[in-house]
């Protein structure tokens, strides 16, 4: 860890030790990379803090929990399905930060889950949403401020590319779409949660981590991982330890409202708010969405 991380990390453990214990964490995406250290930082500085890890990987949850403290435990959940997220999230009763790292690399086109939602969107952005639907009436209730986290990417996403009339990519799917919706989504959706006057005790950032040395790449297809390999091996991308504690850093500092901050955790002054149309259009089209999943499963 170099200086620059361990000053972080001391400011963040110095305010995760003023917060009222104890800690009601989730980390979905908390079996491996990114969200498994976020998991293992939160741990390590509040040991009587109660983390939820969500995953499917068990194995991988077993070897983490220990380290986690007594209070953890491990919800199995594929989170590419809305009906997994419903009951996943019945099985919580506090949230004070709810940390949402879940996601895959991948070439594919359209791979529709049994809902029909494509897997990636499902994962980056609609399954995500549905996690702060559920859990925001205990995020309001937070006596520390509710803290929501997005682990994704708050600086590439570009409206101008936004296939709005074929918003969930059912037509018009393309790599490039894939890749963008879920980001413009994404800082859009916060803007909406955060204008709600009853989340007004609840924060919401959007983080870009930035290139990190994590097991995801492996979901490329060999001729997009092997030099993908080579370039981590000459050194590009910072351990997910790291990563971790300027992810803990930027939802830490987002004071109230909403926040897309960079790499290091620091605010992204040039993200302006958006047009409320927009804000409007993406909340709309969501929220429908993810009634229908709804309507299919009750
Ligand atoms: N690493 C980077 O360089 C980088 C750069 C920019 C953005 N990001 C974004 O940061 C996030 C975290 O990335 P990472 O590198 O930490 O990835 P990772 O190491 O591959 O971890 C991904 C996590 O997502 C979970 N997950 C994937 N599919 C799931 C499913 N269907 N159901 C439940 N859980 C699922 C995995 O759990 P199970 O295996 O237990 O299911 C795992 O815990 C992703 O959204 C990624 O797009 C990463």
């Amino acid at each position: 860890m170099c200086s620059v991380v361990r000053t972080v990390a001391a400011s963040n453990a110095r305010v995760l030790s003023s917060l009222k214990s104890p800690l009601y964490v989730v980390v979905v995406g908390g079996t491996a990379g990114i969200g498994r250290a976020i998991a293992l930082s939160i741990g390590q500085q509040c040991p009587s803090a109660n983390i939820t890890i969500i995953g499917r990987n068990e194995s991988a949850a077993n070897s983490i929990l220990p380290q986690l403290g007594s209070n953890s435990k491990f919800i199995r959940a594929d989170v590419s399905l809305m009906s997994e997220i419903r009951s996943a999230t019945q099985k919580i009763d506090a949230v004070d930060m709810l940390i949402l790292s879940q996601g895959i690399a991948s070439m594919a086109g359209r791979t529709p889950t049994t809902e029909n939602i494509d897997n990636k969107l499902a994962l980056h952005y609609y399954g995500r949403v549905l996690f702060i639907q559920e859990l925001l009436p205990l995020l309001r209730s937070s006596q520390n401020g509710g803290k929501v986290l997005f682990v994704f990417d708050s600086m590439r996403g570009n409206p101008s590319k936004v296939i709005w009339n074929d918003m969930a990519l059912e037509n018009t799917y393309s790599l490039m779409s894939a890749g963008n919706h879920p980001m413009v989504f994404t800082d859009l959706v916060i803007q909406h949660f955060a204008s709600q006057p009853e989340n007004t005790n609840v924060t919401f950032t959007h983080a870009c981590p930035g290139a990190v040395k994590t097991q995801i790449t492996d979901g490329f297809p060999i001729w997009a991982r092997l030099p993908l390999k080579g370039i981590i091996a000459m050194g590009l991308g910072i351990s997910p330890e790291d990563c971790a504690e300027y992810m803990i850093h930027g939802m830490l500092e987002t004071d109230k409202g909403w926040r897309c901050v960079d790499n290091k955790g620091e605010i992204l002054s040039k993200k302006t708010p958006a047009q409320p149309d927009m804000i409007e259009k993406v909340w709309e089209h969501t929220s429908q969405l993810l009634s229908s999943t709804q309507k299919n499963h009750s």
